[in-house]
């Protein structure tokens, strides 16, 4: 359905888990965070019931975040009842990718339709420093049973971080030239953990550009199949894309098309305004499919125009990042 400022929304991006097998610096705090007790995370069989009613609002794609997705128990079975809603057209997944060789192929056959992989470097040391502890090869070998597994397209996201992986750029961009793979550089937002490591560590889009095009001709690409905000170029006649998210120096909030549902079952209407509307009691309490589908009419109609996070930061919100799912 349309929102107050024209803007379709037909897309959800669930949080599965606030829990997470890695501890990215950007993303979580060193000494931990206050994770949700087992009661107050939503059970899959509640999630499936948002999505039917999600469906009723308009809702056609579906994007499992968390935490990390993979990580919440029976995972593929939510996978395969989201696909057993006809109306869902697209179901996709944003992961570290550190457990999909074991789980790739089950995923595929639940229905899920893509992946998106996130990985900030191809050196074991700093991917080790990065995600504090996490092992490279097992991030790499993710990638490659997604291949493997069939899904198409396979999007790595990789947040570009001065001072940390700006002399990789190159080398993520040459990887295009030999596997189908697609990467989008991701601008750092000053979002939760290490808000102000953000500010200047941040790399916008167009110095990426800048320095890639110094060595590289890349062509605007017309889109990978998708949702999401990214733009696209292509060395050309190579096999994978360049793209670019740039939430800070193009936000991209006039075509934004979606919501967001927490894992403790709040809706989100925006990644950055505090504003959550409960969708668990209601859920808990017995609300029908169409009581369910109104509340999620509400969230869509209380989407603000656009955020503001290079002015005001992430002040006033209480949630990080990985409790809203990117
Ligand atoms: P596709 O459907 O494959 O295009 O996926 P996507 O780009 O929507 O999903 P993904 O989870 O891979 O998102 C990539 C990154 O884009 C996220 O991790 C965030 O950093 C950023 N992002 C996604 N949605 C929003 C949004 O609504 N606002 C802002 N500011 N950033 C977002
Ligand atoms: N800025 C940009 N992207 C971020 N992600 C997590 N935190 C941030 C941030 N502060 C990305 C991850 C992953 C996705 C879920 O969100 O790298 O790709
Ligand atoms: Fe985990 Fe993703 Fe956050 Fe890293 S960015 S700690 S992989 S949820």
């Amino acid at each position: 359905m349309k929102d107050t400022f024209q803007r379709n929304i037909n897309y959800l991006r669930i949080s599965v888990t606030d829990r997470c097998n890695l501890r990215c610096v950007y993303c979580m705090p060193e000494q931990g965070v206050d994770l949700a007790c087992h009661e107050d995370i939503l059970r899959l069989e509640e999630i499936a019931r948002v999505v039917h009613s999600a469906v009723l609002a308009g809702i056609r794609k579906v994007r499992f975040t968390g935490g990390e997705p993979l990580v919440r128990k029976n995972i593929v079975d939510l996978v395969a009842m989201v696909n057993d809603i006809p109306e869902i057209d697209d179901i996709a997944l944003t992961t570290n990718g550190i457990l999909l060789p074991e789980m790739a192929g089950r995923l595929r056959k639940a229905g899920l339709t893509r992946v998106n992989i996130s990985l900030d470097t191809l050196s074991p040391e700093k991917f080790s420093r990065v995600t504090r502890g996490g092992l490279l090869s097992k991030a790499w070998l993710g990638v490659e049973s997604a291949r493997e597994a069939g899904f198409n397209p396979v999007k790595i996201n990789t947040v570009a971080i001065r001072g940390f992986n700006d002399d990789e750029i190159l080398d993520f961009v040459d990887l295009t030239r030999k596997v189908p793979l697609h990467i989008r550089f991701i601008e750092l937002m000053p979002i939760g953990a290490g808000e102000e490591a953000a500010r200047s560590q941040y790399i916008s889009t167009p110095e990426l550009l800048k320095t890639i095009s110094r060595k590289v001709k890349l062509v605007p690409e017309k889109e990978v199949a998708g949702s999401g905000p990214a733009r696209y170029y292509r060395i050309p006649g190579a096999p994978g894309t360049v793209g670019f998210i740039s939430p800070i120096s193009n936000h991209f909030c006039d075509s934004c098309n979606r919501l967001r549902l927490t894992s403790e079952g709040l809706l989100r209407p925006c990644l950055h305004s505090p504003t959550e509307i409960d969708l668990k009691t209601p859920l808990r309490n017995g609300a029908s499919e169409i009581e369910i589908a109104s509340i999620i009419k509400l969230a869509i109609n209380s989407k603000p125009e656009r955020h503001d996070m290079s002015n005001t930061g992430w002040q006033g919100n209480r949630r990080i990042m990985n409790q809203i799912g990117g």
